[in-house]
């Protein structure tokens, strides 16, 4: 007798599967990066992230209430400047740019605006904190850190999402905002952020590489899984809300390691590179770009994640609400 076991009855039917679907993603897990760039007047496609836009101050509010309303979760605001220093003084400036932008974003709309925290779009030398001996000087920096935190919850941010890997970054931002009266702000950590190729696009369009060197001493060597889970602890210790693993994709195991050891809501970020390919790809007739984004955003899901950062964020909530009949 050839199998009892029939695998295939539960998918024989579109209903068949539907019911059985194990997870769905929703639109209000997902986070639309945006950046703001305070040198344009009107908005740009990146060159580097087909379909992405550089908005100028002044058109973040209209885009944030369009985002907003597809059912999106929250945005995530990155600023572009050409002032730039050795300290990256720009970055807690009450009226730079993406404390403008918060701003803005605020009195248009009530979805939760999560700033990134780092020093590399405001530097000249594009390192992520103040430099010493051409190596950046980890305990001086977090006492920046604590000033841009300040700035961006002072200009109305409800998250702060700290990138740039710093020894004790979450504990100084903590306590700097805890000081200043901003308890109810919250951090999102990007804990396990390692050193990937795949930040090519967005450091070309943010002009965040760094000018010598690279990353290496602060982010994770991708090797290491081990390592992934002591900075997540850590940072779990130190006062995160949140914990981030990025890149997305090429680190499923991490994502679904730390899902199962850990108890924080757990984000991932599909970054740059990883849309960037799927777009090219999908340009070039090689895959199917829609069916990529739904796949790719789901598996990171099932892996673990429960809040997925995209720069597909807007139209997989788009396509969602069709699927889901809304
Ligand atoms: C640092 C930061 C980076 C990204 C988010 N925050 C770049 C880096 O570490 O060099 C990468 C995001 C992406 O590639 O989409 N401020």
């Amino acid at each position: 007798m050839y199998p009892q076991e029939r695998m295939r009855r539960l998918r024989a039917t579109p209903r068949m599967r539907r019911m059985l679907r194990e997870d769905a993603l929703r639109p209000e897990q997902l986070v639309q990066p945006l950046f703001v760039d305070e040198n344009i007047a009107e908005r740009r496609e990146v060159v580097t992230l087909p379909g992405q836009y550089a908005l100028p101050l002044g058109k973040v509010g209209e885009e944030c209430s369009r985002i907003e309303r597809l059912g999106v979760g929250a945005v995530l605001l990155f600023g572009i400047t050409c002032r730039k220093d050795p300290l990256g003084s720009e970055a807690w400036n009450h009226e730079g740019v993406v404390q403008s932008a918060v701003r803005e974003a605020k009195t248009a709309c009530d979805i939760p605006i999560i700033t990134d925290l780092c020093l590399c779009e405001y530097t000249d030398h594009g390192h992520c904190g103040q430099l010493r001996h051409d190596q950046v000087d980890n305990d001086a920096t977090l006492e920046l850190y604590g000033r841009i935190a300040v700035s961006q919850a002072r200009a109305g941010a409800d998250m702060v999402a700290p990138s740039g890997m710093m020894d004790g970054q979450v504990a100084a931002i903590r306590s700097a905002l805890d000081r200043e009266g901003f308890q109810g702000t919250g951090i999102m950590a990007y804990s396990a952020k390692f050193a990937s190729c795949f930040y090519g696009p967005f450091r070309d369009m943010v002009g965040s590489a760094p000018s010598n060197g690279d990353r290496r001493s602060h982010q994770m060597d991708p090797a290491n899984a081990r390592q992934a889970m002591r900075e997540m602890r850590l940072d779990a210790e130190e006062g995160a809300d949140m914990l981030m693993v990025k890149p997305a994709l090429p680190y499923l195991d991490i994502i679904c390691r730390a899902r199962d050891e850990l108890e924080l809501p757990i984000c991932a970020y599909q970054v740059s590179g990883e849309y960037a390919m799927i777009r090219s790809a999908a340009a070039n007739g090689m895959i199917d770009g829609r069916q990529a984004m739904m796949e790719s955003l789901s598996c990171i899901q099932r892996a673990g994640a429960d809040i997925i950062i995209t720069y597909f964020a807007t139209e997989a909530a788009r396509e969602l609400r069709c699927v889901n009949g809304a």
